[in-house]
């Protein structure tokens, strides 16, 4: 791609997106730039050599979603597994079936309940304080679920994931916390769901994978930004705040301290993933690949298995930016670059990080799929401006 017709900036779910669109259906040649040293932004797996095992080198990644046309778009570059996601948690010695449902409320009080008498006993520990009264992200959850289940699957959770006590955090953190009064334990209630079946890295390259896109690795858009600034239009999908050198300050994200080791078991929990609830227990999660899997049984070196401690905290500078933190104050700084992005001529704004926003990943497909057609196809078919 000597000269271009579009620059993307990223090579994550949303820029590959409005890549394949551009180039497939428009018939573009687009320069993706990335500056990690593999494509596929946060979605990135690969099998660890050793016992074969697919992992997610930036946490567990679960597809799941309801929006059919994102489903059959996904399925032309990949075909999904049957995979089901449930979660466990551990709490002072005992494994409880996530979220928090019949077996669990079964299970932490000692006795069975009918539906209704689950419900009752719950509404009866949530009255110790109205919702609205709530100044804090404990007492809203306490008046959301009571203070049993509060203690034991909220509080320790919560404390070790923003490394603040609930009591510190705002009541806005959480508007719900859901209790099915059902045994029903899949952690997604969406349409579709499984997981791409020769992995991540096969379903983004295929993405990637036509003659007018190249895809550039280990380089940064801001080393040549000059080169197609206000010449090209530009997807940027990289954290927004940089774009603009921070001038309105950072905003701030949480981000994951990810601990892979192999272990000489050919099982060490039983299931993909488990929370640690307990407050002592430094760490928030174990996933253990392999379980992802199941049908690749025969692919996996017995007797050993992959597993990764999950350690998360607030991300200082040079650390992976994964949630975004969303105080007042980010809030504040998200509207003035929103207000410099608009200005910004021929470039748009995408992306968890360009958005600075959680997007799911069929939220960034979804979305690039949408500026791909109320904006890119406008410009390139009919001459709209780009804004
Ligand atoms: P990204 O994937 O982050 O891609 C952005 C790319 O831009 C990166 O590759 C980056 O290197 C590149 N870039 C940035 N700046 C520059 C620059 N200046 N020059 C060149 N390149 C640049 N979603 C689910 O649906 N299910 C899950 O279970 C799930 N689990 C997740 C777990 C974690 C820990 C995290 C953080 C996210 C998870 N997600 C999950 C969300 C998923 O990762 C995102 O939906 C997806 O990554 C969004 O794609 P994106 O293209 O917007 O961003
Ligand atoms: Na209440």
């Amino acid at each position: 791609c000597v000269d271009p017709d579009l620059v993307v900036v990223g090579s994550g779910f949303f820029g590959l997106t409005v890549a394949e669109r551009c180039a497939a259906e428009l018939g573009l040649r687009v320069l993706v730039l990335e500056r990690r040293h593999h494509l596929g932004g946060n979605a990135y797996s690969e099998r660890e050599p050793e016992t074969g095992v697919e992992v997610h080198k930036y946490g567990a990644h679960l597809f799941h979603t309801s929006n059919q046309k994102v489903w059959e778009y996904a399925n032309r570059f990949t075909s999904f597994t049957g995979y089901q996601h449930r979660v466990f948690g551990k709490y002072q010695g005992q494994v409880y079936s996530l979220p928090m449902n019949l077996g669990l409320i079964n299970q932490f009080f000692g006795k069975s309940h009918t539906p209704q008498e689950a419900r009752e006993l719950i509404a009866s520990q949530a009255s110790e304080i109205a919702t609205e009264d709530a100044t804090n992200l404990e007492e809203k959850a306490i008046s959301l679920i009571g203070r049993p289940l509060y203690e034991a699957f909220i509080k320790g959770y919560t404390a070790k994931q923003w490394q603040t006590d609930p009591t510190k955090l705002s009541a806005d953190i959480i508007t719900r916390l859901p209790v099915r009064y059902t045994f029903e334990n899949r952690w997604f209630n969406d349409t579709y769901e499984g997981l791409p079946t020769d992995g991540y890295t096969a379903w983004l390259t295929r993405m990637a994978d036509h003659p007018n896109i190249e895809v550039r690795l280990e380089t940064d858009f801001f080393s040549v930004a000059e080169q197609y600034k206000g010449r090209v239009p530009i997807v940027y999908t990289g954290p927004v705040d940089e774009y603009f050198d921070h001038c309105e300050g950072r905003l701030s994200w949480r981000t994951v301290d990810l601990e892979e080791s192999i272990e000489d078991v050919d099982d060490f929990q039983g299931t993909g993933v488990v929370n640690y609830n307990d407050q002592d227990v430094p760490f928030t999660r174990i996933i253990e690949f392999k379980h992802f899997h199941p049908e690749r049984v025969q692919t996996h070196l017995p007797g050993k298995t992959v597993i990764v401690h999950e350690y998360s905290r607030f991300a200082e500078e040079g650390d992976e930016p994964y949630y975004p933190v969303n105080t007042a104050e980010d809030r504040e700084k998200l509207l003035k670059y929103r207000e410099l992005a608009k200005q910004e001529q021929m470039v748009l704004f995408g992306g968890r990080l360009g958005t600075y926003q959680y997007l799911d990943m069929h939220m960034a497909i979804g979305s690039a799929l949408s500026m791909f057609e109320n904006k890119l196809k406008p410009h390139f078919t009919d001459g709209v401006a780009l804004t």
